[in-house]
């Protein structure tokens, strides 16, 4: 492989391709209705966060357009103006999606990479004190 096929190599195809989204995004959903804080802001039935979220992830990180083949633009802000994101739903997401990366086996620069992002954009979607 040349320098400029691994400069090219999305993240998507570094951590092997979809399956790496989806199951981490199974990871973060288990269990959320337990949590007090987020349990109540999502539907009893996950699978549609769950396809949405994990759609959104491989497509960001350079996998298939399906996501936004089914729902458009992603407008992640204004979608998530209906829930009361502040400090403490902020800092809850990042904890649970912390400890599903960490049950994960992901190579540790795309790890790296894949936090930084989650750090970003909760900070983005805060959207209350
Ligand atoms: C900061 C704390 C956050 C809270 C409390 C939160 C909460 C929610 C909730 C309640 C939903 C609705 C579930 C659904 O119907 O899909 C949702 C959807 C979604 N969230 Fe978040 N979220 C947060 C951060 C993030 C971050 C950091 C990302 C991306 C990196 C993200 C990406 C998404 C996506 C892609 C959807 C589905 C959007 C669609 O309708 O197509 N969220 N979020």
């Amino acid at each position: 492989m040349s320098d400029d096929d691994s400069a090219s190599l999305t993240l998507h195809a570094l951590v092997g391709g979809d399956q790496f989204f989806v199951d981490l995004v199974d990871r973060f959903y288990d269990d959320i209705a337990s949590d007090p804080l987020l349990g109540p802001m999502y539907p009893d039935d996950t699978a549609g966060p769950r396809r949405r979220l994990a759609g959104f992830l491989i497509q960001y990180w350079g996998g298939s357009t399906q996501y936004s083949d089914e729902r458009g633009h992603p407008r992640l802000r204004m979608r998530h103006t209906p829930f009361r994101i502040d400090e403490a739903a902020s800092d809850a997401w990042l904890a649970r999606m912390r400890y599903s990366l960490a049950q994960v086996t992901v190579p540790p620069e795309a790890e790296e990479a894949v936090w930084e992002h989650f750090v970003r954009s909760a900070e983005f979607l805060r959207n209350s004190d």
